[in-house]
């Protein structure tokens, strides 16, 4: 049986490491704000923005919620983000995604200025993350570096195969996998012979969103895997893009859903907030 990676215990040291910096800088009169802005209520959007209020709650993160109606006009949210960019008191400025149809999310993301750009989606956080500047780093990938250290997995020349091509997972998770010198496939829904690729993992990494789809036929023995989906089964209960108990057979280690991933991802949303004081 696999090593279970927790990332709940994980991303709660990482929440209290972040807790005493910023307590120390409350100390200095330096105070953080993070700026949420939702529109309309798409209701997992609200469990991720309720959580992200907590966590700068519990961390001692100032957040300021703007909630705009499903109708917005475009112009209107590029006028808000507009305003917090010359906010002084605002450290921070998220805007959840997805955006209804009728707004341009890429023009959003744009707007948003790259010094308070914490989701790191801004084209120049993403182009110093392929530069090895220092920047923003995109939260979710982020975070799989930050269980992997933590739990003694070393990255090092491994062979690392991520499945998914995302601009929030796939892509910024090879940048930060070859930044640690790890050698990186990225395979998504067109790749070929898919289950002769994965099963060349040390590390596997699935964030294709595809409800249990790799089974132990997809794993190397010993594998490292790391499951980025999040799903409800056909019993209404959480579930990854990887069937665990098959897989969890034959890995070495393995993230659960929930509780792997997904609390790290607002873990490494604080650290880009407190990294705006730093
Ligand atoms: N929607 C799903 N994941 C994310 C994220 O990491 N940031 C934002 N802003 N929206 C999301």
């Amino acid at each position: 049986m696999a090593q279970l990676i927790d990332g709940k215990q994980i991303s709660n040291e990482i929440k209290d490491e972040l807790k005493a910096e910023v307590e120390a800088l409350n100390r200095q009169g330096k105070e953080i704000c993070l700026a949420v802005v939702q529109v309309g209520q798409d209701p997992a959007s609200c469990v991720y923005v309720n959580n992200k209020k907590r966590a700068c709650a519990y961390i001692g993160i100032r957040s300021e919620a703007y909630e705009l109606s499903e109708t917005v006009e475009e112009e209107e949210l590029l006028a808000l983000v507009e305003k917090l960019n010359q906010d002084g008191h605002v450290n921070g400025i998220l805007v959840q995604l997805p955006l209804p149809a009728h707004i341009d999310e890429d023009k959003v993301i744009r707007a948003i200025s790259p010094d308070k750009d914490v989701d790191g989606f801004h084209p120049v956080s993403v182009g110093k993350l392929w530069i090895g500047e220092p920047g923003f780093l995109s939260c979710t990938p982020a975070g799989i570096i930050q269980l992997l250290k933590r739990s003694g997995i070393s990255i090092d020349g491994k062979e690392c195969v991520i499945v998914g091509r995302s601009n929030i997972v796939g892509k910024p998770m090879a940048a930060l996998l070859l930044r640690e010198h790890a050698t990186v496939t990225v395979a998504h829904s067109h790749t070929r012979d898919l289950k002769e690729i994965t099963k060349r993992a040390d590390i596997l990494i699935v964030a294709m969103g595809k409800r249990r789809f790799i089974g132990a036929d997809y794993v190397k023995d010993g594998a490292v895997v790391i499951d980025v989906g999040m799903h409800r089964d056909e019993n209404g209960r959480l579930c990854g893009d990887v069937a665990f108990d098959q897989v969890s057979e034959k890995a070495s280690a393995i993230t659960p859903v929930p509780g792997g991933v997904g609390p790290m991802t607002i873990a490494m949303l604080m650290n880009n907030c407190v990294e705006t004081m730093r």
